[in-house]
Parts: structure tokens; C-alpha cells; sequence
């Protein structure tokens, strides 16, 4: 529970606004954003880097909907895109392109015109069939693509393996021991101008030193880079600071950059850092109503409208959310299972979690704005849940609740 989240005489509010009367005109589930969290992160952020030259590149793929890429553009952020498709929505929401990196194993040829077409900041190579592909097609336009390479400095992020990128056994990135010799070749290609170097080490990481142990090996490579006559322009840390789930202990914002801008000290480069889950996790929850309570012969079910298809990372990650009543009871706890419609077992919110409920509540599931929506799908045919954003005693609509109309829209019966 934050501040932007809290209790009001027993009812869960976002900022100034009970979250039932939310449930109420909106339906449920519905992802409900507070302003003030996302501009308070935001803020946070810059403040903690301001000593230095750097640059907060929101990774998008986060959470994608464009009023909140628009919110952090007009506080002056840059975006880290992994699709082409990330790039558009960063331009429709208010994005300037020479703010952007693009990081991703597998750049098409027309991802790669895209984002040379816009001009964007940086591409972050991940491996030398990438580097032939990008200065081929950076040659056919007549363009010099400016680039990173990402290496993979074979750091343990200590998270869950999924979630983890920064280990030899990664797809991620070009071997830290090949890296020198890969940085030649592309400081002597005609459509590549080498400007800096990169890595992400994993997400949702709660301790500083694997940040640190990552930012070392970079350095150490930067220096003979440059020791070679490849001076570079910034230095590229990638995100993964972990959020409060539960107990977890993440180190705060300050002490993140603390630990990096001490990592960072006597050196000229410009600082970029890709932060995604820190800036909007905790900034938003998902509403979802009980539609049954079903007492089965070994567990409780409440049995919910949000499905795996709404929010993945339980099923994906055995990822815990904590999950809130809108309005709170004094009437006794029960132990129930939650679970969505979907026909899979493995269709659950929460498990085992002690409530107080009846059939019609509606219920709040915390620190769902990061990789919520934006990993949604349709699976059985459900619609996309509704977003909004509160904004002190204002509501906006950000996202309509899809229709199934919209669902089949693009397909053809055959004769
Ligand atoms: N930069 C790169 C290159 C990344 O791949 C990612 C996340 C980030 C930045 C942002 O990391 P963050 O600050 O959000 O930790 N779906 C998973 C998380 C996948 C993260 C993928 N990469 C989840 O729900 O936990």
C-alpha cells in the first residue's frame, strides 16, 4: 500500500477517489493508474541522477498505454523500445525519437529503416548478425545508425530465471569476451557510429550489488575500448530495480543511484538508465469483481472476472500480488483461492489469501501496473479490461473496455 493507495473510513481510494466509485462507472476489471505515483516515481528519478548528464529511457514495454508514455514524455523522458510497434506508440504519444534506444535480440530490416526514418538516439546491438543487417540497411538509406553494443556481462541478477538476462546462458546481448573485438568491427563500418555501451541485468532485482558488479565489468570494457581509440559518448545501465510486492526490501530509488553514481564517479559519459516496473508498478491495481463464492470439498474459490489473460504474472512468474478489499469488513476471514474464468488450473490471481468477502465484492489486486495490461491477452475470447487514470478528484478513461466485435474484426470465414 502506498500513499496514492490507501484507506478512507474503509474504503480502498486511488488519490481522492473511492476505487468502488470507479467499479462502479467503469466495470470491472478495470486497471486503475494514479497521476501523482507515476509524476512522484518519475521525479524521484530524475532527482536522485540529477548530479550528472543522463537520460530516464522508460522501458515501454512496462506499460505501454499512450497517455501514460505522454505523461513521461511531458516530464522530459526518453523511451527504451524493443518493436517497432513500441516506437509508433511512443511517437503518438508526444515521444521525441532522439530520446529513444532500441534494445531487442531481433530487429527486422523494417524495424530497423522505422527507427533510422524517425532518427532515433540509439540502437542497442545484440549481436554481430544484427551489426551486418543494421549498417546494410542503414548503408541502402544513405544513414549512419548510431549504436550500443549490449553486452552480456554474466552478472546473477538473484531473480526469478525468467526475468533474468544477464547470465552467459542468456540470449541476451554479445558475449563480454567478444565484445572488444565486435566494437572494432563496427567502429569500422561505414553506416555505424559506434556512441556507446549497454547491458540489462534482469528485473526485478532487490539488492544493489549485482547493479554494481554489472556497472564494474562495463567500465572495465569502456576503458579499454577507449584505450583502443574508441571513445564512447554515454554508458547505458539498462533497468530492472524491483518493486514491494510483499516483504521484498528493494533498495529505494536514492540508493539505487547512489550506488550507481558512485560506481559512476570521475567518468564523462552521459548516463542513461531504462527503469520500466519502478515507475508504474506500484502506481497501479486492477479491480475485479467476485462473481461466485464456491466452497469445494478441499479449498474456497472466489471465483473472479480478472483472468490470467488480464494479469499473466501470477500463472507466468508465481509472481504474489496482494490483493485488497474495496471495502473493508469486520465479518470473519476465510481462506479462499482466487481464480479467474479461464479453463486452465493454472488461471489464479492469488492463493491462499485470508478475506473477509461476499459474493458481489469487488476487490483491488496491488501492484499491478507493470506488465499488467500491457501482457494481456484475449485468450478465451475476453476482452481487454478497461484502464484509467485518477488524477486527484478527477477520473479519466485512458483505455475503453475492448468489444468482442473488435476481437474477430480482422478475420474471414472461407467458403
Ligand atoms: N531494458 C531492457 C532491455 C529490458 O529487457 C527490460 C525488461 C527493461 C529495461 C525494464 O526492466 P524493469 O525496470 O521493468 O525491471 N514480464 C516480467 C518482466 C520482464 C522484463 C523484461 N525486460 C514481469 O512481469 O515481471
Amino acid at each position: 500500500m502506498t500513499e496514492y493507495f490507501h484507506y478512507q473510513q474503509d474504503q480502498l481510494f486511488a488519490e481522492n477517489v473511492a476505487l468502488n466509485d470507479i467499479a462502479k462507472s467503469y466495470g470491472t476489471p478495470c486497471y486503475v493508474y494514479s497521476r501523482a505515483a507515476l509524476t512522484d516515481g518519475y521525479r524521484q528519478f530524475a532527482e536522485a541522477f540529477k548530479s550528472r548528464d543522463h537520460l530516464i529511457c522508460f522501458a515501454v514495454k512496462s506499460n505501454s498505454n499512450l497517455a501514460i508514455l505522454n505523461l513521461f514524455a511531458r516530464l522530459g523522458a526518453g523511451f527504451d523500445i524493443v518493436s517497432g510497434g513500441e516506437l509508433q506508440r511512443v511517437l503518438a504519444a508526444g515521444g521525441v525519437a532522439n530520446k529513444v534506444v532500441f534494445s531487442g535480440v531481433g530487429k527486422s530490416e523494417a524495424e530497423m529503416r522505422m527507427a533510422l526514418e524517425a532518427g532515433i538516439l540509439c540502437f542497442n546491438v545484440e549481436s554481430a548478425p544484427e551489426l551486418d543487417r543494421l549498417n546494410a540497411v542503414a548503408g541502402s538509406m544513405d544513414k549512419v545508425a548510431p549504436i550500443s553494443l549490449r553486452v552480456n556481462p554474466d552478472v546473477d541478477a538473484k531473480t526469478h530465471p525468467y526475468i533474468s538476462t544477464g547470465l552467459k546462458q542468456n540470449k541476451f546481448g554479445v558475449a563480454y569476451t567478444e565484445a572488444l573485438e565486435l566494437y572494432r568491427k563496427a567502429a569500422d563500418m561505414p553506416h555505424i557510429n559506434v556512441t556507446g555501451m549497454d547491458c540489462h541485468i534482469g528485473s526485478q532485482l532487490t539488492e544493489t550489488s549485482p547493479f554494481i558488479a554489472a556497472a564494474e565489468k562495463i567500465l572495465a570494457l569502456a576503458d579499454r575500448l577507449s584505450a583502443s581509440g574508441i571513445v564512447l559518448e554515454h554508458l547505458d545501465l539498462g533497468g530492472g530495480l524491483g518493486i514491494r510486492y510483499d516483504d521484498e526490501t528493494p533498495p529505494s530509488i536514492a540508493e539505487y543511484a547512489q550506488a550507481l553514481l558512485g560506481t559512476l564517479q570521475g567518468r564523462s559519459e552521459k548516463l542513461i538508465v531504462e527503469p520500466g516496473r519502478v515507475l508504474v508498478g506500484n502506481a497501479g491495481v486492477l479491480l475485479t469483481r467476485i462473481e461466485y463464492l464456491k466452497h469445494g470439498e478441499e479449498k474456497n474459490f472466489a471465483i473472479v472476472d480478472a483472468a490470467m489473460n488480464d494479469l499473466m504474472r501470477p500463472v507466468l512468474y508465481d509472481a504474489y500480488h496482494a490483493i485488497q478489499p474495496l471495502q473493508k469488513s469486520s465479518a470473519n476471514k476465510q481462506c479462499y483461492e482466487l481464480v479467474g474464468p479461464i479453463c486452465e488450473t493454472g488461471d489464479f490471481i492469488g492463493h491462499a489469501r485470508e478475506m473477509a468477502v461476499a459474493q458481489g465484492d469487488t476487490l483491488a489486486v496491488m501492484s499491478a501496473g507493470a506488465y499488467g495490461m500491457s501482457m494481456s491477452s484475449n485468450y478465451n475470447t475476453r476482452p481487454r479490461a478497461a484502464e484509467v487514470m485518477v488524477d486527484g478528484t478527477q477520473v479519466h478513461m485512458i483505455r475503453e473496455r475492448e468489444k468482442v466485435s473488435q476481437l474477430f474484426a480482422s478475420e474471414k470465414i472461407i467458403g
